[in-house]
């Protein structure tokens, strides 16, 4: 294959300005990554939780939000819950299977890591248990969560941090 010159993506912090550009991220990776795992009314009811853009802003301001650019344009978002717990991780499909989500959850695990977190948990998506997999998270608990009125199913996974993180 011929080599290309992909740029890099980068990372930056959250600002409460990239909010509407962030909700489009996570109805885009919603639509175009979940359908093998999820129907499409579920995929509708979970996208429609970013309908209300001023408290979903709230949320991202809440957490630790790191934002990954592509020439300066946001392409993926992650956050930290308080210490210990990996709230959200969307990727844009354009840019999917780049590593984009892989460099978000290594600065994820990191920051947590800084705030002496041993114990890493996410409630993973369907769509996102190999990946989490593949990085050394560990399924601990099947969930079902009710969004909007629609049950959605979730694993409660846990990755051990000690001495991996020390940032
Ligand atoms: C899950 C998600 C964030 C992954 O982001 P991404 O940028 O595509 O992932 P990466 O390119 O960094 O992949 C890292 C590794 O995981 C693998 N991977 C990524 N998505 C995968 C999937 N759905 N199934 C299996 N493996 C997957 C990649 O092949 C890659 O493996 P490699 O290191 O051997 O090459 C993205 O698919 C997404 O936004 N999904 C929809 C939203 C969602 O479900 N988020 C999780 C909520 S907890």
């Amino acid at each position: 294959m011929m080599a290309e010159a992909i740029p890099k993506p980068a990372m930056r912090p959250f600002l409460p300005a990239d909010t509407p550009m962030l909700a489009a991220i996570f109805v885009a990776a919603i639509q175009e990554l979940t359908g093998d795992d999820y129907s499409e009314t579920q995929q509708e009811a979970w996208a429609s939780t970013v309908d209300d853009e001023e408290s979903f802003g709230k949320k991202l301001l809440g957490e630790l939000t790191l934002i990954a650019t592509l020439q300066n344009a946001p392409v993926g978002f992650g956050s930290l819950k308080g210490a210990d717990h990996i709230d959200m991780l969307y990727v844009h499909p354009s840019v999917a299977g780049r590593g984009v989500g892989a460099m978000l959850c290594d600065a994820l695990e990191k920051l947590a890591g800084a705030r002496g977190t041993t114990s890493l948990s996410v409630d993973a998506s369907d769509n996102a248990l190999d990946f989490f997999k593949k990085r050394g998270y560990v399924a601990k608990q099947r969930n079902s969560v009710t969004i909007n009125g629609e049950w959605l199913a979730n694993t409660t996974m846990e990755k051990t941090l000690a001495g991996g993180a020390k940032a």
